[in-house]
């Protein structure tokens, strides 16, 4: 007990020690977000900007995150319950989905966004997929968003390999796929 009381002493004398120490450094106590309305009240443009398109990275690695984009596009991100490098994110799975519509392979979207602008992305992200592409969800994001994600994936820089290309109906599947369709259950546990 008695050294407890110890501790809170000294530790009342080391933060008394630094309130006078920035006292004669002429430094102010406020907490450091005071400081903050300040910075960006005298940026200028160009470092506005900057603060902008760090925003949108922020924003877009937000997005991919909670919209489930590595749920497909990151080999293991689910397995590993997204314990993954960023580095390693949205390279693609060659693991095919199998279903009326042949095999598709979730795309490797750092090289994607390699070839497309900006502006190109809006269109390309909104157009229709083979399944389970979740496209709609990108159909129905705003602008800014879709953007946000283009800005996020691009400043990861191109990774990995380009995945296969989809199979048509009935074609030749040269790597392993999941079914996606629904199954009828055994016999023994219909009844
Ligand atoms: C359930 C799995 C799944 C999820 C979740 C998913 N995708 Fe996909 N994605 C695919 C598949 C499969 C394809 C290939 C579709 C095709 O062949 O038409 C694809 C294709 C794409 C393409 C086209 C890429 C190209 O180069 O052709 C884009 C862009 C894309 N996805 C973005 C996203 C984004 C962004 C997210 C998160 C919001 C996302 N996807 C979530 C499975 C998925």
């Amino acid at each position: 007990m008695r050294s407890f009381q110890k501790i809170i002493a000294a530790s009342a004398a080391a933060l008394a020690t630094t309130t006078m120490l920035a006292a004669v450094a002429g430094l102010s106590a406020a907490p450091a977000f005071a400081a903050e309305p300040l910075r960006i009240a005298t940026a200028t443009p160009a470092t506005r900007h900057a603060a902008q398109a760090e925003d949108a990275v922020a924003r877009g690695r937000y997005l991919v995150s909670i919209t489930g984009c590595n749920d497909c596009h990151t080999q293991g991100y689910p397995q590993r319950g997204g314990q993954m490098p960023t580095a390693e994110w949205l390279t693609g799975s060659p693991i095919g989905f199998q279903g009326p519509w042949g095999v598709s392979y979730a795309a490797n979207l750092r090289l994607t966004v390699q070839g497309l602008t900006e502006d190109q992305w809006l269109a390309f992200a909104r157009a229709e997929r083979r399944p389970p592409m979740p496209w709609f969800a990108l159909r129905d994001m705003s602008d800014a968003d879709l953007r946000a994600v283009y800005r996020f994936i691009r400043s990861l820089g191109a990774a990995g390999e380009r995945m296969p290309q989809a199979v048509a109906p009935g074609g030749v599947v040269r790597t392993p796929y999941i079914p996606f369709m629904p199954q009828d259950p055994p016999p023994v546990a219909r009844r």
